[in-house]
């Protein structure tokens, strides 16, 4: 019995050792398998496939993070929307990598954690563990997967902590890493670490390293456009480069940001039938002066459905224009779709060259745009598989010729007829005479002068101009060849006005400029945020922080700390994350978003660490944010970080006064405020500072922990009431709608109290304040007419009242009474 026992254990065994002998690495069957799945989902290109779909686009920004909430989500997709064909995948994944050390497929599973490839969710600690285990397989020599790491080193995983390793946040090994894959050619690596030099992040400031490393990617990416490109047409890429808190109110709320919105490719919509323009249109004897800025910015109302159907029929070419003008540039929300917005552009000329003649002023005018728009297609090739210069410059001259009445809003056929008078038929004059008409058009990007500053150097008899100015207008108005040539220039010391930061920011221009070649997770990163993956499009925009784009690092700042509004909690999250955010931050501020200092401060602020939070105000308020200069005065009234001071606070809030008249209710409220707390301060020889129930005089009520008064209770109370509401709503969501930017929450409420800057508990004080001194006007009045000689300490009271400014100073003096109870009692 048992030696058969053990013959049978011996069979299976031995079928066992064939078994796994036999068994070969699953990956070329993975890869199989892995093809036949979609990596990704792309919601702009989906929505580019059907008509107007993205008006109704729009994201979460989560505001609270917690660890174990994001690994109960985790598991739950493990159990609940994982297909056993995921199943079965990520299993053969796993057994090639582990039992093979298969090194392609360990990074097939550190790729699909971080970007939640083949819809596997996001998992930051797994992927660490497959990049580490990578490239000890493959000894660090593959670029992308060492950067990868280098990132997650610096940022510390975002700041994610759990269960089973917590990522440590290195800098010196980050910065290790980012040197080894910069050694190896990644073009990223490289730009963080100039970027690093550039700004004195983590490395000691060196501008001369920073411009060696910031040339050599310029150069590269030089190299890497064709003549024709770099010449002729530069390639458009439909760019992502937006602050995310732009799609609602800015950083800090409606009419109180410094920065402009980074915003720029919302949908454009056809301008008011009832404006002074199209009033002036229809009249039709006018120059077009503004067009320009209601078409490129417009975001404001949609096409009107209610119009009857005469209406409908002679605006239709205004809305065909529309339609092809938002496939053919694409919006945030939508990719381009230039052969729909070709083939509706043809459609339209076929079918009303005809009639031309009879169309009124306000159709010939769009009929002329679109004419323009579908001879620029056919000379770049968009929406074609190649350019068609006879018919381009056949449609551009006979649009010229329609448009005598709007020369203005030509300039694209005038650019467009310049360069192939030049680069096609060679005849530079008349393509000098084409540039100079276009020059001043608000479609002129710098094209112009960039051409221009290179004739004036190769024809300098043609008296052009100067090309070292040219070429810096081309540069100041943003064409991207033109920084790069300037930058050259500029080094070069053709002009003598060379410094090595001026010429290592010029290239730094230049590099994140690129943004199809250096940053093209900014689009990935907006497309996960409509996908509501939040995470991964945090690890999209953090890698981006790493390689400077201030933009990207406001995004990623705003993913993980977004300032609460009144009476909200601050978001739950975890410390290393907030620390994070802070310096994300504080980064962008010193690249120039003053907005972002002030969002710094107002979370050093929360974190009552005034002395940061009053450094940081005030390196905003150098750059005249006038929030800043706001807050400063409040510091300085309730003395945070600084001792009390009203007159200085005063002089705060009427500087904010000067900077924007807009602020006049608030200033003159404040500054009020402070005359009436002045006063009490005198009347209590300093012992009431606030109209706190405390005693003592260098405990502050500000920085007592809250819930030491009724009012702070009442506060909590609305907090409460606001959060339930917020709860049943959307779970402390709140939905960002991207084309017109509404926000669910209550912006109203938000601007009101922080305009004014009040608190529940200020207007209450001022209240009391108010009580208290009618009452002692009133007192001795009736106190003159009964012939009282009510006197205290040889003091008047009807005094008191009217020169508590001048007696201020004297207010600090010693007398030892008590007045304080007396107003009390009384
Ligand atoms: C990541 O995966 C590990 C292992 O499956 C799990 O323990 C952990 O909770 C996951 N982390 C998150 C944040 O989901
Ligand atoms: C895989 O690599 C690790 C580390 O190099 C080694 O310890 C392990 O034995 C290898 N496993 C196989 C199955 O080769
Ligand atoms: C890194 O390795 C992965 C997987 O083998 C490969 O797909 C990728 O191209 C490599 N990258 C570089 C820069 O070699
Ligand atoms: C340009 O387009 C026109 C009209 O579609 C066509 O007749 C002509 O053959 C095209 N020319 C070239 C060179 O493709
Ligand atoms: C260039 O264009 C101008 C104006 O269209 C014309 O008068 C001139 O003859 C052209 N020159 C050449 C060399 O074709
Ligand atoms: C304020 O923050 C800075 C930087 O994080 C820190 O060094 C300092 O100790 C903090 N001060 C207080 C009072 O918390």
């Amino acid at each position: 019995m048992i030696t058969l026992l053990s013959y049978v254990c011996v069979i299976c065994h031995a079928i066992l050792l064939i078994r796994a002998d036999s068994m070969a690495d699953p990956w070329p069957e993975v890869q199989n398998l892995l093809s036949s799945i979609p990596k990704s989902r792309d919601p702009m290109k989906e929505a580019a496939m059907e008509p107007n779909a993205d008006e109704f686009v729009g994201f979460y920004v989560p505001m609270d993070y917690s660890p174990r909430n994001e690994e109960r989500n985790y598991q739950h997709i493990w159990q609940s929307e994982i297909t056993d064909f995921q199943h079965h995948i990520y299993d053969l994944l796993l057994q090639s990598s582990e039992q093979f050390n298969n090194s392609a497929a360990t990074y097939a599973l550190s790729q699909i954690h971080l970007w939640n490839q083949y819809d596997f969710p996001h998992n930051m600690t797994l992927a660490y563990e497959f990049l580490e285990k990578f490239n000890d397989l493959t000894h660090f020599t593959n670029h992308s997967a060492i950067f990868d790491l280098a990132v997650m080193y610096s940022t510390g995983g975002s700041g994610s902590i759990n269960g089973r390793t917590a990522i440590p946040q290195d800098s010196a090994r980050a910065l290790l890493y980012y040197q080894r894959a910069a050694e190896l050619g990644n073009l990223r690596a490289k730009q963080v670490l100039a970027y690093k030099y550039y700004s004195g992040f983590n490395v000691p400031r060196n501008f001369n390293k920073a411009l060696v490393l910031y040339r050599d990617i310029a150069e590269q990416l030089r190299g890497s456009y064709s003549r024709d490109e770099w010449d002729i047409v530069f390639p458009t890429w439909e760019s992502y480069n937006v602050r995310i808190s732009d799609f609602e109110n800015g950083l800090l709320g409606k009419g109180l940001n410094s920065v402009p919105s980074s915003t720029v490719r919302k949908r454009t919509t056809r301008p008011d039938l009832g404006s002074p323009f199209i009033a002036q249109l229809n009249g039709a004897q006018v120059t077009f002066e503004p067009m320009g800025r209601f078409t490129f910015n417009g975001n404001d109302g949609h096409f009107n459905d209610e119009e009857d159907d005469e209406d409908a029929n002679e605006r239709r070419i205004i809305r065909i224009y529309y339609a092809a003008l938002n496939d053919y540039k694409g919006t945030y929300s939508q990719s381009r779709n230039c052969e729909r917005a070709k083939n509706l552009l043809e459609l339209t000329y076929k079918e009303f060259q005809p009639q031309m003649d009879s169309l009124d002023p306000l159709q010939g005018f769009y009929y002329v745009r679109c004419l323009q728009l579908l001879g620029h297609m056919y000379f770049t090739g968009e929406g074609s598989s190649k350019p068609n210069i006879t018919m381009a410059e056949e449609l551009l001259h006979q649009s010229l010729q329609r448009s005598r009445r709007f020369v203005g809003q030509m300039g694209k056929a005038y650019i467009d007829l310049g360069l192939i008078s030049q680069y096609i038929a060679g005849n530079v004059s008349e393509a000098i005479s084409y540039y100079m008409k276009a020059v001043e058009t608000p479609v002129n990007n710098g094209i112009v002068e960039f051409q221009l500053s290179k004739l004036a150097t190769l024809f300098p008899e043609k008296e052009i101009g100067d090309p070292f100015n040219l070429m810096e207008t081309a540069y100041l108005k943003g064409f991207i060849p033109a920084i790069y040539e300037f930058a050259v220039m500029t080094e070069s010391g053709v002009n003598s006005k060379n410094s090595v930061e001026n010429t290592a920011y010029l290239f730094k221009t230049f590099v994140d400029e690129n943004e199809a070649i250096m940053a093209p997770e900014l689009r990935t990163a907006f497309a996960e945020l409509i996908n509501d993956r939040s995470e991964v499009a945090l690890w999209a925009y953090s890698r981006l922080a790493e390689q400077g784009y201030e933009a990207a690092q406001i995004s990623a700042a705003y993913l993980m700390y977004q300032l609460p509004y009144e009476f909200e909690d601050p978001p739950r999250t975890t410390d290393p994350r907030k620390t994070l955010a802070i310096s994300y931050y504080t980064r962008a501020f010193k690249q120039g978003n003053t907005d972002a200092g002030v969002v710094a401060g107002d979370i050093y602020f929360q974190m009552e660490n005034y002395s940061k939070a009053m450094a940081l105000y005030q390196g905003a308020a150098l750059k005249y944010s006038k929030q800043a200069v706001w807050n400063l005065g409040y510091m300085h009234e309730h003395g945070l970080g600084v001792n009390k001071d009203f007159h200085l606070a005063k002089r705060y809030y009427d500087q904010v006064l000067e900077h924007d008249h807009r602020f006049y209710l608030a200033s003159k409220l404040s500054v009020l405020k402070l005359h009436l707390k002045s006063w009490l301060a005198w009347l209590t020889r300093g012992k009431v500072n606030y109209w706190a129930p405390t005693t003592s005089s260098n405990v502050n009520e500000d920085t007592l922990p809250p819930k030491t008064s009724w009012y702070k209770q009442l506060t909590n109370i609305l907090q409460r009431m606001r959060h339930k509401e917020d709860a049943t709503e959307d779970s402390q969501k709140h939905r960002t709608v991207i084309q017109n930017g509404a926000a669910h929450r209550d912006q109203e409420e938000q601007e009101i109290s922080e305009i004014l800057g009040f608190q529940v508990e200020d207007l209450i004080t001022m209240g009391c304040i108010l009580g208290i001194f009618l009452l002692s006007i009133l007192m001795s009045t009736l106190a003159a007419r009964r012939g009282w000689n009510v006197r205290f300490n040889g003091a008047q009271l009807n005094e008191n009242g009217n020169q508590q400014q001048q007696q201020q100073q004297q207010a600090q003096g010693p007398p030892g009474w008590d007045f304080n109870v007396q107003i009390f009692a009384i």
